[in-house]
Order: structure tokens, then C-alpha cells, then sequence
């Protein structure tokens, strides 16, 4: 098949030539996807879009117009498209669920040892010369309790690794799962989860019910100095109502490598430009706030799972075999 890969970036491009052993033709193309660029995809059968690709009504109606039958998004959210629309347009879109559920569970303990021990201002510091410890004090995550709100692939994987720790893991999903019981997770109700957990880790995906799952009255009820660690969706955070939670010190720390508004910023090297997001500039002013940009899947294991989950998907529309990996409304 003719695919158009938008966003690519020359790790996706060298991961995908090695992929594609079915030979597909594959036009890589350094641009989003946008109202603007869906001409790129002329004559192609396929789409491969990723996270900050725009899949809406209009986008997706172009597409169809110029003849794709498929999108096949390298990603495993799939909350940027309109599923509703590509239903009635009998667009199929499949996705690559639980790539490496390893690689974001890990950069979320990455993101919680770096601000708990103070480890990004430890490194500008020494650099410096400056081998004071004050301002650096963490505490043992041994016997702390930690919340993970969605306990599905990356969640399950990231309680174990807190259990490792010695810590009392406490969870909040819809639909619990034995493995996590089996290791020795407690399900809660979410609110019990604000109220007892010394850190929130936020591991579901964006839907209509958990968007701004973190707002002011979830804050409120939070433990006081909490972390929150996001490695899921920007906008299961209220950006506003976290910066008023540093502010008075409600949040301690806060770990994030999503951002509601990240589509204008992440995966892009802006450092000669000036920053127009005003609530992002002020997060990133916070010395207790750590913010990488959307690299919590990047991992070789996870590219290469990625470009062959895509290929296989893609191959079996193409051979009429029903699409693997489709996404539904439910999305379960
Ligand atoms: P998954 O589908 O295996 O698990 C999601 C879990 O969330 C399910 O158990 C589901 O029941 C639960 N859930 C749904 N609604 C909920 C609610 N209202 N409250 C609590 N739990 C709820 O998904 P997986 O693979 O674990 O990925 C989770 C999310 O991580 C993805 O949706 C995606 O947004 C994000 N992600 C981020 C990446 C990054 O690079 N930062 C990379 C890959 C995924």
C-alpha cells in the first residue's frame, strides 16, 4: 500500500525502513497533519499519523475525498480522532496498543526519583561547583502510598515497580484487573485515592469522563505537598488549577510529560523562539516541577515495536484480513 507518514522524524523514518520487510510504499513527510497538509496524502491508501497529528471531521473528510481507506496511528492513545466521523466515512483506523507499556511506566519512575531527590537541580548545581544539599532534602519512597488512576498495560507495569520500592499501591480503575490484586494493589474509590496517596499517577486514557481528572476539587482533596505524575494526556490536568496548587504549596512536586497544549510546542526544537504559552512558561518556572516532552515512549524496544505493529496492521487491511488492532468507540 501508498502511506503517508506525517510528523515523520528521522528516528521514525530509520525505524520503519527496517519494518517494512512487506515493502509498502512509505512517503515520509516531516509535516503535521493539518486541514492545510492533508494534500500530501494524495494517492495514498493510508494515513500513518501520530499523538499531535490532527484527525478531526474536516481532516478526515479530505482524506477520505482523495482516496485513503486507512489510518494507522503509531501510537496507543487514539483520543485526537473523531471516531464518530470516520465511522460514517467507513474510515478504518487502527492503532499499536501496549507497544512497551515498560518505557512509560519507567519514565514515570524516572520523573518521580528526579523530583523527589532533586536530581535535575543536583546536575545544574554541581556543574556549577555548587555542592550544597539544601534545597535538595527528598524522602524514602520506601512506605510511602502511591495512587495510579488507570490500571491497564502501563499502569499494571508501573505498580509493580512501585511495589519493588517497599510502597503501599492503591488504584483506581473501572475495570480492575487480577494481575495488579494478585501483586497486591487496592482498589479505591477515586476519591479515597486523592485523600491517601503521597503520589497520584496518572496512567488512563483521555475520554469525555477524565479530562481535567485533576482539577481544583481533586487537588483539594489531595494529600498536602502530593506528587503528580502525568505521563498519560495533557489534558487530564487543569494546567490553571496545578499552578494555583504550587502556589500554595497544596502540590509538592509535579512530573509531567504530556501537556493539554503541547501539539504548538513538543517534539519540535523551538530554543530560538519565543514561548506564547503563558501557562507553560509559568510551570516550567516552578523549581519542583520537571517536564520532559512526550518522550515517555521513546525507547528502541518501543520504535521497533511501533514500525512492526504498523506494518502488520496495515498489511492485514491490505490483504482484506479485518484490521488488527482496531479502535472502537469503547476503545476496549
Ligand atoms: P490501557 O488501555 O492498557 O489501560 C488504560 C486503563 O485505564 C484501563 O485499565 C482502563 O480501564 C482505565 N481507565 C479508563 N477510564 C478510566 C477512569 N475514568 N479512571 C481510571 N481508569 C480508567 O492503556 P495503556 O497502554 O496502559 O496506556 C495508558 C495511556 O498512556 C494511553 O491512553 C496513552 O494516553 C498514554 N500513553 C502515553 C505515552 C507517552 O509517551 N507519554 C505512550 C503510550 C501511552
Amino acid at each position: 500500500m501508498r502511506i503517508a507518514m506525517f510528523s515523520s522524524k528521522p528516528y521514525d523514518i530509520e525505524s520503519f525502513q527496517l519494518a517494512n520487510t512487506a515493502g509498502h510504499e512509505i512517503i515520509f513527510l516531516e509535516p503535521k497533519l493539518t486541514p492545510a497538509t492533508v494534500p500530501l496524502a494524495g494517492d495514498c491508501d493510508a494515513v500513518c499519523a501520530f499523538v499531535n497529528d490532527d484527525l478531526g471531521a474536516t481532516v478526515l473528510e479530505g482524506l477520505v475525498e482523495q482516496g485513503v481507506r486507512l489510518i494507522a496511528l503509531r501510537s496507543a492513545g487514539f483520543n485526537h480522532v473523531d471516531l464518530a466521523t470516520a465511522r460514517r466515512l467507513g474510515l478504518s483506523v487502527v492503532r499499536v496498543p501496549g507497544y512497551s507499556p515498560h518505557a512509560v511506566a519507567e519514565h514515570a519512575v524516572g520523573l518521580i526519583l528526579a523530583l523527589n531527590r532533586n536530581i535535575h537541580r543536583a546536575y545544574n548545581r554541581v556543574r556549577e561547583h555548587n555542592f550544597a544539599l539544601t534545597g535538595l532534602l527528598g524522602f524514602d519512597l520506601h512506605g510511602r502510598t502511591v495512587g495510579v488512576i488507570g490500571t491497564g498495560q502501563i499502569g499494571t507495569e508501573f505498580a509493580k515497580i512501585m511495589l519493588g520500592f517497599g510502597c503501599r499501591v492503591v488504584a483506581s480503575d473501572p475495570y480492575p484487573n487480577d494481575t495488579c490484586r494478585s501483586v497486591g494493589v487496592e482498589y479505591l474509590h477515586r476519591h479515597d485515592l486523592f485523600e491517601q496517596s503521597d503520589i497520584v499517577a496518572l496512567h488512563c486514557p483521555l475520554t469525555s469522563e477524565t479530562y481535567h481528572i485533576i482539577d481544583a476539587a481533586a487537588i483539594e482533596r489531595m494529600r498536602e505537598g502530593v506528587m503528580i505524575v502525568n505521563t498519560s494526556r495533557g489534558a487530564l490536568v487543569d494546567a490553571s488549577a496545578v499552578i494555583d496548587g504550587l502556589k500554595r504549596g497544596r502540590i509538592g512536586h509535579l512530573g509531567l510529560d504530556v501537556y493539554e497544549e503541547e501539539a504548538d510546542l513538543f517534539f519540535e526544537d523551538l530554543s530560538d523562539r519565543v514561548v506564547h504559552d503563558d501557562v507553560f512558561a509559568r510551570l516550567i518556572t516552578f523549581p519542583n516541577v520537571l517536564i520532559t516532552g512526550h518522550q515517555a515512549f521513546f525507547t528502541i524496544e518501543a520504535l521497533t515495536r511501533i514500525a512492526e505493529t504498523t506494518i502488520a496492521n496495515v498489511s492485514a487491511f491490505e490483504r482484506g484480513e479485518g484490521e488488527l488492532h482496531l479502535v472502537t468507540d469503547s476503545g476496549r
